[in-house]
């Protein structure tokens, strides 16, 4: 439906001769009227129902009720969590809540991207990540392409930047990119004109897993400062604590690694976080436990531990979860490997665990930032 020809007229609010409820008529013309029910009594439910559709279908009035930061995040690119300062990642955040609520109503479309190009270009294994962003762009209203890499010329000898910029002549309005290597999506965000976004570098960074990580929590305890956060696991080859250690810190969390000293970059001293190798010193205390995927596909040519010996000392139950704080919460990035480093039963149990919530906090995370991005380079091409 157009939004530029829905005026607040072929809107109406009716309850029918004894009935308790009251109606929504949505009218457009030459269309067919959409009716919707509040199913109660009460007049202002029936008003927030409207509402709902209302901005649903008009740009200029969901923002309007919903905006409430000024938008301080110009950048084009999303590439490192390094370059994002605190105010930056609580407008990003900020913006993702009013999508949350968009994603849970019966029709999840939206124009805001309508007309705009995006590509999904992954070149490492994704299902998560991958279908987030499509999800996210689709429910914007913009094209999404993904490219399928085993198809593209890549494996014809083209070299990646070839590629990058072949897509580039397209017109694009956004790169979405996975890839093994290390700060490639910042050196191709340099020689391209679309938007960049990083959704995994090798080891790196995930700055997208990262803010929806932040989000999920903030939707749980709304101040980052008191919290203390442990993340788990494979740190060494994990982009995810990278960049939940980066993003997490700078909203004001204090964060324990934990994991076997072999699995422990030599730098993390360097990063804002307090170190262990042992979970019950780690946990101690902690609101969060944040346990990370045993990255196999990356530790070649080393000897991989053994799964049960690992899971007693590292992997996360019912038990282990005790030196946490009482009520302590469980988040992991997915894809999990059941018995090595969680606990099936624990990772599946929604009083305790938050995975799912992560899933879907994934998509308004997505979705702000396609928008927020797409709009800050509409503004560096008008300037
Ligand atoms: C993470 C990734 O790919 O970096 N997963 C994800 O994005 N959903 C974590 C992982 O694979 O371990």
């Amino acid at each position: 439906m157009n939004s530029k020809i829905f005026k607040s007229g072929h809107i109406k609010l009716y309850k029918r001769e004894n009935s308790k409820f009251w109606q929504m008529k949505i009218k457009l013309p030459k269309q067919k009227a959409i009716r919707s029910s509040s199913g109660t009594t009460i007049l202002k439910e029936a008003e927030k129902i409207a509402l709902n559709n209302y901005s649903l279908l008009n740009k200029e009035n969901k923002i309007k009720i919903k905006k409430t930061l000024k938008n301080i995040f110009k950048k084009m690119h999303l590439v490192e969590t390094a370059d994002l300062n605190k105010k930056e990642i609580e407008f990003i955040l900020n913006e993702a809540q009013k999508f949350i609520s968009f994603n849970k109503m019966k029709i999840k479309k939206n124009n805001l991207l309508e007309g705009r190009t995006i590509f999904n270009l992954f070149f490492e294994d994704s299902t998560r990540t991958r279908t987030s962003f499509e999800v996210a762009a689709k429910r914007l209203g913009a094209d999404l392409i993904n490219v399928a890499v085993k198809d593209s010329s890549i494996n014809k000898g083209e070299t990646l930047l070839d590629t990058m910029t072949t897509i580039n002549s397209m017109n694009p309005d956004v790169l979405i990119i996975r890839h093994p290597d290390e700060g490639i999506s910042k050196k191709i965000s340099m020689s391209v004109d679309a938007c960049v976004i990083n959704a995994g570098d090798g080891s790196h960074e995930h700055p997208t897993q990262a803010l929806l990580d932040a989000l999920t929590i903030k939707n749980r305890f709304k101040n980052f400062n008191k919290l203390q956060i442990a993340i788990c696991g494979d740190i060494l080859h994990s982009r995810v604590a990278r960049s939940n250690i980066i993003i997490l810190s700078k909203l004001g969390a204090k964060i324990n690694v934990i994991g076997p000293k072999e699995w422990l970059p030599k730098n993390i001293r360097k990063l804002p976080v307090t170190v262990f190798t042992d979970m019950d010193k780690g946990l101690k205390n902690c609101d969060i436990v944040m346990m990370l995927r045993i990255q196999k596909e990356r530790i070649v040519g080393k000897i991989m531990p053994n799964q049960k010996t690992y899971f007693n000392k590292y992997g996360l139950d019912y038990n282990k979860l005790k030196y946490a704080k009482k009520k302590a919460f469980v988040m992991h990035p997915g894809p999990m490997n059941r018995g090595f480093e969680i606990d099936s039963k624990l990772a599946d149990d929604v009083t305790r665990s938050l995975i799912q919530e992560q899933v879907a906090m994934g998509v308004a995370i997505r979705m702000a930032c396609l928008d927020i991005l797409i709009k800050n380079r509409d503004n560096v091409i008008k300037s």
